[in-house]
């Protein structure tokens, strides 16, 4: 029989004991699980393949999802991460992603993770809530599958966009990106995304005021996390709400700029 090791993953900052085992991944279950999985199983009934499997609970009582083959961005980020090829990829990755979700009729009640930022339209779809790179899986330079969907939630496609465009534009004072961002035309890539996406003309007017909402709305969020303690407040202790304004800040200043790019 072959002994499979537990080897810990670090892609992300927030779940601890994050670990591979063999083809599969073991991840602390929280109040939210059961509702993520439905959404697993939902994928995987209609053939979406862009996400893991659920595979169930281990003895640990750990959830067991498919290991998805392939290479995860880690920082410094890579030159074929922030390549138009991947944000492409990843625009139509989550349009993929919207159009599979759709048909998805949560159960009534289901505890998604509810202390994150929200717009206020009416849901359409349970969204991935948490696009950046690395919970992005890509093979051959090509994103391929979404990971990590602990804070998926019903809300708008628009505000899944925004929140993707957050880190893919990035949305982001300089200050504050990876080094090969540091010079990009934001505006540029923004439109590349979402035209990959598709996003039409009425959503497309909505994407900087979504960003603008949602910017205040994860500092609050973020900070009502951070009271209580845990990996919330460390990354509260490292600037990750500080980072939020100088965001906020940039936003406002290139405002003009951006908008008359994304046409
Ligand atoms: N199903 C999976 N397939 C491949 N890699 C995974 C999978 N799940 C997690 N990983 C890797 O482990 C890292 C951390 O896992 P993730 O689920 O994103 O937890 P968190 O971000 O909460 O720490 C990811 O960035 C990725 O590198
Ligand atoms: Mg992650």
């Amino acid at each position: 029989m072959a002994v499979n090791f537990e080897v810990p993953l670090s892609g992300g900052d927030v779940s601890e004991g994050v670990v591979r085992v063999g083809d599969t991944v073991r991840r602390p279950l929280g109040a939210h699980s059961p509702a993520v999985h439905g959404l697993l199983r939902h994928l995987e009934a209609v053939a979406f393949d862009g996400a893991p499997r659920v595979l169930g609970v281990d003895g640990r009582g750990r959830e067991v999802l498919s290991w998805v083959p392939g290479e995860v961005p880690r920082r410094p980020l890579a030159g074929f991460v922030v390549s138009d090829e991947a944000l492409r990829g990843v625009g139509r990755l989550l349009r993929r992603y919207h159009e599979a979700a759709a048909s998805y009729e949560a159960p009534e009640g289901a505890p998604w993770d509810g202390e994150t930022s929200n717009l206020d339209g009416e849901p359409e779809v349970i969204g991935h809530c948490d696009v950046t790179p690395e919970n992005v899986v890509f093979r051959g330079g090509t994103p391929v599958a979404l990971i990590d969907f602990d804070l998926a939630r019903p809300t708008t496609r628009l505000f899944d966009v925004v929140t993707a465009l957050r880190h893919w534009g990035p949305i982001a004072d300089p200050a504050d990106r990876d080094a090969l961002l540091y010079r990009v035309d934001v505006g540029r890539r923004l439109r590349v995304f979402c035209d990959a996406y598709g996003l039409d003309a009425r959503e497309r007017r909505e994407v900087l005021p979504a960003a603008r909402v949602r910017f205040e709305r994860s500092y609050r969020a973020m900070q009502v996390r951070a009271e209580g303690g845990g990996v919330w407040a460390r990354m509260w202790r490292g600037g990750a709400g500080q980072r939020i304004r100088r965001a906020q800040d940039w936003l406002e200043r290139y405002w003009d700029e951006l908008d008359a790019r994304l046409w």
